[in-house]
């Protein structure tokens, strides 16, 4: 594995909000690299733009300036059902917000995102792979619950099963651990570090959290726009 090609590559991000009457540079000019089987925490206080920055680079949202780079190939100068296609393949997203379909059982949700990222898995592997994740995360007992039945710190660990099911080339995680007890939560950590280190998945993780800032390899503060 080559641990110094770049996979990732936010070059010179720029975003501005309008609120109220006021225009403000929530990212004024942020540049990030991310490697191969890398882990990269962003930091920085409530607002200062974590959720953004990880949201341009994830292909959701398009940056006012600058690129975005995946494997060499410009994210947001293909069209938005490329883009969708690309991040179905090779992302894993777990975000504040979780976007689990709230009708569907913990197990069709997982399984969903095998199928949009359309490997063609025999079915009997699919349901292995599934159940072995649910088991890792302590959800087996609730593989066939409701989504919308679930408590908010089981709900992230869905969607941190999710996010690797189909084994992504990169993970954008923003404040996974936030809704977790610390047993919980150093099983999500222990997932992710385990992803990266056997399969080379490439993690960018914001956090306010020391525990989830010190597994990381690398730490990066957003301050008024910028990295410190
Ligand atoms: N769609 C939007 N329209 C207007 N302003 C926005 C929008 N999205 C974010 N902002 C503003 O941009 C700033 C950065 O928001 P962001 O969610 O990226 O912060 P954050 O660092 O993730 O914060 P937290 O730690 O609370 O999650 C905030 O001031 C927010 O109000
Ligand atoms: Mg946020």
């Amino acid at each position: 594995m080559n641990q110094d090609r770049a996979v990732l590559e936010g070059m010179n991000l720029q975003k501005r909000f309008q609120t109220g009457g006021e225009v403000r540079a929530v990212l004024d000019g942020v540049s990030i690299r991310l490697a191969t089987g890398e882990w990269l925490a962003v930091l920085g206080p409530s607002g200062v733009g974590k959720t953004t920055l990880l949201h341009i680079l994830a292909g959701l949202l398009p940056p006012d300036a600058g690129q975005v780079l995946w494997d060499q190939t410009d994210l947001y100068a293909m069209d938005e059902t490329a883009r969708d296609h690309q991040r179905a393949a090779q992302a894993g997203l777990v975000f504040q917000f979780h976007h689990l379909l709230p009708d569907l059982t913990v197990e069709e949700n997982v399984r969903l995102a095998l199928q949009l990222a359309r490997r063609n898995h025999r079915d009997t592997d699919a349901r292995k792979s599934v159940t072995d994740l649910l088991d890792r995360l302590h959800l087996r007992n609730l593989a066939g619950a409701r989504i919308d039945k679930l408590s908010g710190g089981e709900r992230q660990r869905v969607a941190v099963a999710r996010a690797l099911v189909h084994h992504p080339r990169f993970i954008f995680a923003d404040e996974p651990t936030g809704n977790l007890d610390e047993s919980a939560a150093g099983a999500v950590l222990d997932l992710l570090d385990t992803a990266r280190r056997t399969e080379g998945v490439a993690i960018l993780l914001s956090t306010h959290n020391p525990a989830a800032a010190a597994r990381a390899d690398r730490r990066l503060t957003l301050h008024a726009g910028k990295i410190m």
